[in-house]
């Protein structure tokens, strides 16, 4: 295995930041990851493990050792206490989008809302991705991870990941100390659309279609993703940059008597505001800071349109963040994590 030096991540970040790791390498097995992080411990190295590099801020060049998470393989199993199941197992290096093409083609139904998230396997649990009405929590059952405190694989059920809007264990009490190496889900044989978000059921009536199959939602999915989304190859980005806000209800009433137009969703005790929405009534959509800038079809995006910094777009952000708080009175949470710290 090869450790690189003064290594560039611009192409490992979707940001495309110019920032270089000081060690680089990237590992296709369980024993190359264990090799990776006996180097990192013989040169006294820290380590960043990236998936995708898709919800990151890199902000300036990282010290260390950058593994490149690099496992593949699907595995496909039947459930022997379900005949109407199956469980699907992918490496954590697979990418995320073709992973989810994969399952359909294997008729195991579940994660077709969950297309053309940016990212690999392994990186979906770390903050729970989730879209149009589906969450990785509602489908994986397990998955496995590296201790880096004790060096062995250990299994971690859905619960134990402590789940939440864009969040698990891996972001919070636990970061830093477990290398996810797979995922398994409990997917069906049957398709069980959710259709519920977006309009995507009025979509496919006025489509003449009735009972969509799975690769047609996939499809769709994929369709509006890339009418509001940029795509990472193209422009820079982190998807959604900020958190949607969960307020009380008497917080969200306020807002909403001045704001009639507010769009909001009942959470827990309270409510998700659409961040999206309470920046773009700002004027925010965009609207740029040199290469920084605000994506002109969804304002929850910032973009880099070639040389920006981290810095640039943090700047940025700040910018958002107070105006937002200014004019509403809600604080914005960053979603990607910010590296170095
Ligand atoms: N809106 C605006 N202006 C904008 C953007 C949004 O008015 O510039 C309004 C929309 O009209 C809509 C509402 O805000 O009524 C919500 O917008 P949208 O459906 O696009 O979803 P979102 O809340 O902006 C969330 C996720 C996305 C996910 C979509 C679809 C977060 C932080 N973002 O976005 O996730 O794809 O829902 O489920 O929860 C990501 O995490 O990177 C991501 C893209």
């Amino acid at each position: 295995m090869e450790f690189f030096e003064n290594y560039s991540l611009k192409s490992s970040n979707s940001f495309g930041f110019e920032v270089s790791a000081e060690f680089c390498c990237s590992v296709t097995s369980l024993n190359e990851l264990r090799e990776a992080l006996a180097f990192a411990e013989s040169q006294n190295l820290d380590v960043l493990v990236l998936g995708g590099g898709s919800n990151l801020i890199l902000v300036g060049d990282i010290a260390g050792l950058v593994i490149l998470n690099r496992l593949s393989g699907i595995e496909v199993e039947a459930d022997l206490s379900d005949a109407g199941k199956v469980r699907v197992t992918g490496a954590a290096g697979e990418n995320w989008h073709e992973f989810v093409r994969h399952t359909i083609q294997y008729g195991a139904y579940g994660l077709e809302n969950l297309s053309l998230i940016p990212g690999t396997v392994g990186a979906a649990p770390m903050q729970n991705i989730g879209a149009y009405g589906v969450e990785i929590k509602d489908r994986m059952v397990s998955l496995k991870a590296l201790d880096r405190v004790t060096g062995k694989v250990c299994e971690f059920s859905t619960e134990a990941c402590e789940f939440g809007y864009r969040d698990s264990v891996f972001k919070q009490r636990d970061a830093g100390r477990y290398i996810i190496t797979e995922v398994c889900f409990l997917l069906s044989r049957e398709i069980n659309p959710v259709l519920d978000y977006a309009g995507l059921r009025d979509r496919f009536k006025a489509q003449g279609i009735a009972e969509p199959t799975a690769l047609q939602i996939s499809d769709l999915i994929c369709e509006i993703r890339q009418s509001k989304l940029p795509d990472p190859l193209e422009i820079g980005n982190a998807g959604s940059f900020f958190k949607n806000p969960v307020v009380s209800i008497a917080k969200r009433q306020s807002i909403l008597d001045s704001n009639p137009g507010l769009v909001s969703f009942p959470e827990g005790e309270g409510y998700k505001l659409a961040a999206g929405w309470l920046i773009d009534q700002l004027g925010w959509k965009g609207r740029r800071q040199g290469d920084a800038a605000v994506y002109d079809k969804q304002a929850l995006v910032l973009v880099n349109h070639g040389a920006a910094t981290g810095e640039d777009i943090l700047r940025l952000a700040r910018a958002i963040q107070d105006d937002v708080l200014n004019h509403f009175n809600v604080a914005l949470e960053i979603e990607p994590r910010t590296f170095p710290e």
